[in-house]
């Protein structure tokens, strides 16, 4: 199995022989508990650069909800031996101490792409994200890093970032990975009861019969309705937003006209499950 960092230092040292020897570095950014998902990221990486790290660090400031925060699946063992046969060159899996010491009191803040969907939805959320995102990107000077469009919100406000702070790397957004069901891959489907994980692949199917009907013409208020409706008949037992938003900058859309993305977060068996297609 790739060998386990968990200081700053052994990464600096790894990066500093490469960057001698001309080498570019691939970041993959998880929480662990790695799925296809995770490992479609460290394909692209593997085919993109000399060397791939994987990070893993389940980031405390960017959950909004403790309980959500104690019950992340932690599974490190599992996790590396699902990277071996991808020719990872590291994990890195930072102490606590090495991203946030006593003392530690800097924020990154996004505005724009986070004021949406999300953002409003999961308080300070993006904030963490951006700040363990900047961290991992300036501690491995990475020249690319790889996130999926699962997280289509997400990857906007680190691409956002790099602009905005001069950062050195070059994001790369991954298609999402599903279960034949169109089910997203996430960790948190861990948690769903088996008769929810069938209701929860509802989800995608109701979201590309709308985006069809969208492409044929149909108007987005009923189709939004209608699968609010949808999703509560399925057994959802909340549903946060169903958007059509630019898939550029989020500003809400009426019809297909510019690349535009369905946006849904829902609630099921106590698990929030987010999902976002291209129209
Ligand atoms: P995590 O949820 O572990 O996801 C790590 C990366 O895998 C993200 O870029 C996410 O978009 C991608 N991913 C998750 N499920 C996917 C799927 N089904 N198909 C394709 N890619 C998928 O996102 C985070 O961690 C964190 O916020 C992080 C960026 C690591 C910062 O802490």
């Amino acid at each position: 199995t790739p060998k386990i960092l968990r200081r700053l230092d052994d990464l600096r040292a790894l990066r500093r022989d490469w960057i001698r020897n001309g080498e570019s570095l691939a970041l993959v950014p998880t929480m662990g508990a790695l799925h296809a998902g995770h490992l479609s990221l460290v394909e692209a990486a593997r085919a993109a650069c000399d060397h791939v790290v994987v990070t893993i660090f389940v980031n405390p400031k960017q959950f909004n909800n403790p309980q959500d925060l104690a019950s992340y699946p932690r599974t490190e063992v599992e996790d590396a031996a699902k990277l071996a046969p991808y020719g990872v060159d590291a994990i890195y899996v930072p102490d606590p101490d090495q991203m946030y010491p006593d003392g530690y009191a800097t924020t990154v803040s996004v505005t724009g792409v986070t004021e949406v969907m999300d953002g409003p939805n999961r308080p300070g959320h993006f904030d963490g994200v951006a700040t363990v995102v900047a961290k991992l990107f300036l501690q491995s000077g990475a020249d690319k890093a790889f996130f999926g469009e699962k997280d289509y919100q997400q990857l906007l406000v680190v691409k956002r970032m790099v602009r905005d702070l001069n950062i050195p790397i070059e994001v790369i957004g991954c298609p999402t990975v599903r279960e034949a069901s169109g089910l997203a891959l996430s960790s948190r489907n861990l948690r769903l009861s088996a008769q929810a994980r069938d209701t929860a692949g509802a989800l995608n199917r109701m979201m590309e019969t709308a985006a069809e009907q969208l492409r044929a013409g149909a108007a987005w208020d009923p189709l939004q309705a209608g699968m609010r409706d949808a999703l509560v008949q399925a057994g959802f037992s909340e549903v946060e937003y169903i958007d059509l938003r630019s898939a550029t900058n989020l500003s809400e859309q009426t019809g297909p006209e510019t690349a535009t993305r369905i946006f849904v977060a829902a609630w099921l068996d106590g698990v929030r499950l987010i999902d976002n297609i291209a129209v």
